[in-house]
């Protein structure tokens, strides 16, 4: 059995999630992870499930997401599939599902693709890293949501158990295919 998991990730925390999940995966099948950025000449006919990750920035998610679900919507409709959105706004527990998350629930309202399990993972505020706009931008957003505005900090606020649970659901979809 082989998986692929797609990511689009500006700072790394999808990424990071992506591998993760692929390293929990690694004793039930073999995953490739591909930047969907780079992902123009995948062939999913080689892989019995995929899964694609992506985080928002300024409200959006990046453009290469819809991009690559109109190009292979047939295929995603087809097999198994597995849809994740990371952002601050799910570090908010009651914010952190796809009916709750508004950025996950605009897009999974609006694409075409149906994927048979979805998720919503906090990402991470990594105040050192951003450029001076990004930076006063997102400290803008976080004091008017009661959040994290020391930009000496970087906080991480990714549950892992709640990836690892969703790793271990994407798992169970491939073993009850193949039995
Ligand atoms: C410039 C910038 C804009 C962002 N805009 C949003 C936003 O509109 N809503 C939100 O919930 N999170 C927002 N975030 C938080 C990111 O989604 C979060 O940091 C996530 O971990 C980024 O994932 P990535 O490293 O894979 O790109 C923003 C982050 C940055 C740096």
């Amino acid at each position: 059995m082989k998986a692929l998991i797609l990511y689009s990730s500006r700072d790394g925390q999808t990424h990071a999630i992506a591998s993760y999940i692929a390293n929990e995966l690694k004793e039930k099948c073999s995953c490739d992870v591909i930047d969907l950025a780079h992902a123009e000449h995948v062939d999913l006919k080689h892989y019995d499930q995929v899964m694609i990750g992506a985080s928002i920035r300024y409200g959006h998610f990046n453009p290469v997401l819809d991009r690559f679900v109109e190009k292979h919507m047939q295929t995603l409709n087809q097999i198994p599939s597995a849809f994740f959105g990371v952002n601050l706004t799910a570090r908010k527990a009651e914010k952190r599902t796809p009916q709750t998350n508004a950025y996950v629930r605009k897009f999974l309202l609006a694409t075409p693709w149906k994927p048979t399990i979805c998720a919503v993972f906090a990402g991470a505020l990594r105040y050192p890293r951003y450029r001076w706009f990004d930076k006063v931008m997102i400290q803008l957003i976080m004091r008017m949501t009661g959040g994290e505005t020391d930009t000496r900090k970087e906080v991480e606020y990714t549950d892992w158990e709640q990836v690892a649970k969703f790793a271990e659901d994407f798992g169970l979809i491939l073993y009850k295919k193949s039995h």
